[in-house]
């Protein structure tokens, strides 16, 4: 193998640009050409794909966003439109590509290795939502975004005494929720893996505030409900003021934290050590501490482990 390429796919996360300059560096230690694919699976089809070279990432590790771009291109599921793909790749002889993203990219790199490209992906993604790694690149940054915006709301709650409704992002995932609402002290938790009860929750608030608390945060992961009702019906049903804050895309964004960027350079140098032993289709993760590397397909399909102590631990704690 002589040429390889590398691409970021789906929301970006921070810490991906640490992992294309190790995949660009350590691609150059086994005396490999890198390619970079702009804008990820689009930019493919587009054929826009530049060589890079040692200094194009340098100074990058410590930057969030990705210097190649990222995009959603739901067209790439269309087998005529990998086609296009594979032959962009073809006109410059890149035999391989590292995608760094979440599990859709995942799947759009398994239909390119089964079309004969060797694809590698790597976790990118702050939702931590990929079962085959314990943490994706991005998540511990995002994570740190969200306590320290959660510490500045609670630091305004308790002089109102007020209730404060939080929605974090995580897609259908509720680590950013389950860990921002331990790591920020938070009373309730609202995630995909809790589920919504509403009078449930309005009793167990109303309970807490009834036996002496004079304010409360409540982590939501997105999509769950309207954070905004929900912060009215708490008001009405309490009768304590309450605030519903969105932290929105301020979480995918900022330097990435010293852990993320450690780890996405560890992760792009064995993804670039599995492609120069001739491996592909693989997804690799860290696994309690240890980095390792499935099948792509296993990756995808393996279930979620659902940290249920974890998530005892909030009530425990309230
Ligand atoms: P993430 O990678 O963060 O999960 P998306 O779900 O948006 O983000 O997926 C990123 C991109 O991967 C999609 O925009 C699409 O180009 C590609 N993709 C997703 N699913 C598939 C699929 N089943 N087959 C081929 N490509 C896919
Ligand atoms: O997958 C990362 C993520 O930030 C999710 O947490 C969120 O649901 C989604 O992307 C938002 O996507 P977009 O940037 O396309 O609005």
């Amino acid at each position: 193998m002589k040429k390889i390429a590398v691409m970021t796919s789906g929301g970006d996360a921070p810490g991906m640009n640490a992992a294309i300059r190790a995949v660009v560096r350590s691609g150059l230690h086994y005396g490999l050409e890198v390619y970079g694919i702009k804008y990820g699976y689009k930019g493919l089809c587009d054929g826009d794909i530049t060589l890079l070279e040692r200094n194009d990432v340098s100074r990058i590790i410590k930057s969030g966003g990705t210097i190649l771009g990222s995009a959603r291109f739901p067209e790439f599921k269309d087998i005529e439109v990998r086609k296009k793909a594979v032959e962009q790749l073809d006109k410059i002889g890149i035999e391989a590509i590292v995608v760094i993203g979440g599990d859709g990219s995942y799947r759009g790199a398994q239909a390119l290795t089964n079309m004969g490209i060797k694809c590698i992906g790597l976790p990118g993604t702050i939702d931590n939502d990929i079962s085959s790694t314990d943490y994706t690149i991005g998540f511990q940054t995002a994570l740190q975004t969200i306590v320290d915006s959660i510490d500045k709301l609670r630091d305004t709650s308790m002089s109102h005494q007020r209730c404060s409704v939080v929605e974090v992002m995580g897609r259908n995932c509720g680590d950013l929720a389950l860990y921002a609402g331990i790591a920020g002290g938070s009373e309730f938790i609202i995630t995909p893996e809790t589920g919504f009860d509403k009078q449930r929750t309005l009793d167990a608030i109303n309970n807490s505030f009834s036996s002496g608390r004079k304010h409360a945060i409540v982590v939501v992961t997105e999509h769950m409900l309207n954070v905004i009702d929900l912060a009215k019906d708490i008001e009405e049903y309490t009768g304590y003021e309450t605030r519903a804050t969105i932290l929105g895309h301020v979480q995918r964004g900022g330097d990435p934290s010293a852990f993320d960027r450690v780890m996405a350079t560890e992760m792009g140098e064995y993804a670039v050590e599995l492609l120069y032993n001739g491996k592909g289709g693989k997804a690799v993760g860290l696994k309690n501490m240890d980095y390792v590397d499935y099948d792509i397909e296993y990756a995808l399909n393996k279930k979620r482990e659902i940290p249920n102590k974890r998530y005892g631990l909030v009530g425990r704690l309230k």
